[in-house]
C-alpha cells in the first residue's frame, strides 16, 4: 500500500458506542415535600429582592438626586446601580433555582429529524409545552405565581420611569454654545489652576488646561460641568511643523496651539499625542486627528475636527485665550449650524 491510500473500512470494535444516560439521580425536592417548599421558598425570596430593588431603584431615582458636585453624582450612580444589580439578580437567580430544584427533572434525548414538523409533532410539542407548564407546578404555587408576576412586572418600571421622567428635562443645547473662555483669560493646569507660561511647554509636550478661575468659582455648584465643556489640549510642535490656514494665523503662540479635549463624535476625551506625526487619538473609537493641520480628522468616525481655542501671551509670559473656542466644543447635535 503507497502512503496515500488511506483506509476506510472499520470493524464493529472500532465503532463508538452510545453509553446512553447516566442513572436518572432524584433532587431533595423530588422525593421530599419539604425541601420542595424550602426551594420555593427560597425562589420567593430571590424574586422579593427583585421587587425590594425595583421600588428601591426608582425611589433612588426621584430622591437621590446629583446636585452638580461629584460626590452627589457619585451617590445617585451608586445607589442607581445596586438597586438595579438587585433588581435584576433577584431575577436572575430565581429563575435559575426555581429551573434546578423545581422544575420536572426528566432526562430528555431528542432525536434528530426533519427541519418541517408535521401536523402531528406539532402537536405532540405543543402538548409537551403544556406538561411543562404543569411541571413547573406554577397554578398549584399561588406565593411563587405572585412574586414572579409583580417581580417581572415591576422591572420594566426601571427603564420606564427614567426615560418618562427625562421628557421635559433639560434639552436647552444652546449652552454647549460657549465655554469659559474668553479674551485674556490665562491657561491653567488641571486640576492645580497654575498659570502656564509659554516658556514652560517644551517641544513635544502636551498638558491638559482649564480655565483660570477664582476659588470662589471653583467652589461653585457649576463648575465641575463648565470645566468640563471648556477643557483643552495643549501641544507645543517645532513651528516649522505647523501648517495653518489664513484665517488662523496668529491663533497659536510659538508652535504652542490649543484645542478641545473633547471629541467630536461622541464626546469622550481625546488622549493619546503621537510626538512624531502630530497625531491625536481619541481611546473610545480611534477617531484620530492631526494638530499640526487645525486638528482635522484624518482617520475614524468623527466628521469635524476638534475645535481650536485661539491662544497668545500676556505681558507677563503666561498664555491667555484670545476668545472663546472657534465653535461648539463637542459632538454634532441636530440643533447646531456647523
Ligand atoms: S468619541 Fe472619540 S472616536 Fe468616538
Amino acid at each position: 500500500m503507497s502512503d496515500r491510500e488511506v483506509t476506510t473500512t472499520s470493524s464493529s470494535e472500532d465503532r463508538f458506542v452510545d453509553p446512553g444516560l447516566p442513572p436518572h439521580k432524584s433532587r431533595m425536592g423530588d422525593t421530599d415535600p419539604r425541601a420542595a417548599k424550602r426551594s420555593e421558598m427560597q425562589v420567593v425570596i430571590l424574586f422579593v429582592i427583585s421587587i425590594v430593588g425595583t421600588i428601591g431603584s426608582l425611589l433612588a431615582y426621584f430622591l437621590v438626586v446629583p446636585d452638580g458636585d461629584v460626590a452627589s453624582v457619585r451617590n445617585a450612580n451608586l445607589a442607581l446601580g445596586v438597586t438595579l444589580f438587585l433588581s435584576l439578580m433577584g431575577i436572575g437567580l430565581a429563575a435559575i433555582h426555581w429551573a434546578k430544584t423545581l422544575m420536572s427533572d426528566h432526562e430528555v434525548a431528542e432525536e434528530r429529524h426533519p427541519m418541517a414538523s408535521d401536523a402531528e409533532t406539532r402537536a405532540a410539542a405543543l402538548g409537551k409545552l403544556q406538561d411543562g407548564a404543569k411541571d413547573s407546578n406554577i397554578a398549584r404555587r399561588t406565593v411563587l405565581k405572585g412574586s414572579v408576576v409583580t417581580a417581572v412586572g415591576l422591572f420594566p418600571l426601571t427603564i420606564a420611569v427614567p426615560l418618562i421622567g427625562s421628557v421635559g428635562g433639560d434639552w436647552d443645547v444652546s449652552k454647549f454654545k460657549h465655554t469659559l473662555w474668553e479674551k485674556g483669560k490665562r491657561l491653567t493646569t488641571d486640576p492645580a489652576g497654575r498659570p502656564v507660561k509659554a516658556s514652560d511647554v517644551t517641544i513635544g509636550s502636551v498638558v491638559q488646561i482649564i480655565p483660570e478661575a477664582s476659588e470662589e468659582e471653583r467652589s461653585g455648584h457649576s463648575w465641575i460641568t463648565e470645566k468640563a465643556k471648556a477643557v483643552v489640549m495643549l501641544v507645543r510642535m517645532d513651528p516649522a511643523d505647523l501648517k495653518e490656514s489664513e484665517d488662523r494665523k496668529g491663533w497659536s503662540y510659538n508652535g504652542i496651539v490649543a484645542y478641545s479635549k473633547i471629541c467630536t463624535h461622541v464626546g469622550c476625551p481625546v488622549a493619546l499625542y503621537e510626538q512624531q506625526t502630530h497625531h491625536v487619538l481619541c481611546p473610545c473609537h480611534q477617531s484620530t486627528f492631526d494638530v499640526s493641520d487645525g486638528a482635522k480628522v484624518v482617520f475614524g468616525p468623527a466628521k469635524r475636527p476638534l475645535p481650536q481655542l485661539p491662544i497668545a501671551v500676556d505681558n507677563e509670559g503666561y498664555l491667555v485665550a484670545q476668545d472663546d473656542f472657534n465653535e461648539p466644543v463637542g459632538p454634532s447635535y441636530w440643533e447646531r449650524l456647523k
